[in-house]
């Protein structure tokens, strides 16, 4: 496993993988994203995200904006660790950052409590978390 810049050759990858009906449910926004507003989100945040890669091949993105984090492993290649290592890495790198999961997501929560995050706070949709 190894982290990589978000460069332009991954892009595509997050579009997909951020609009898989496999993954969809974790995340906030549900929304369908064409590739020029992608084009044009990454051109502004791409230095915000990273992606994993497991022997090279794109696996999963972890990303902070304004330290709110989002992670995702793509669905071949859950189970494995991936999102843990790329919570720990995503730490080194913005370390004030916090996650803010809904409360029904239930490998999220695991995810995060596993990679050592702690619960700041709950209300009836989401659950906050923060490393200390
Ligand atoms: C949440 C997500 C990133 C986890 O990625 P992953 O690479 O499968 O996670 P890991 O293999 O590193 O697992 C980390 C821990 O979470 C637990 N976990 C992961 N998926 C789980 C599941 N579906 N059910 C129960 N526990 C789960 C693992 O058991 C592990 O705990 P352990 O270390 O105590 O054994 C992945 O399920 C995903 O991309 N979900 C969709 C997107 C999403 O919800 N993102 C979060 C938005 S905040």
């Amino acid at each position: 496993m190894e982290l990589v810049e978000c460069t332009k050759e991954y892009w595509e990858f997050v579009r997909l993988l951020r609009m898989d009906e496999r993954v969809l449910d974790g995340f906030i926004e549900q929304v369908e994203i064409t590739p020029e507003q992608q084009e044009k989100y990454m051109t502004k945040y791409s230095h915000c995200y990273r992606i994993a890669l497991i022997n090279n091949q794109p696996a999963g993105f972890v990303g902070a904006i304004t330290d709110d984090i989002r992670v995702c492993t793509h669905p071949d290649f859950q189970g494995k660790g991936l999102g843990k290592f790329m919570l720990e890495e995503c730490m080194k790198i913005w370390p004030t950052s916090y996650a803010k999961v809904k409360i029904n997501n239930l490998a999220s929560n695991k995810l995060f409590l596993a990679a050592g995050f702690e619960t700041t706070g709950n209300d009836n949709t989401f659950i906050y978390y923060k490393k200390s």
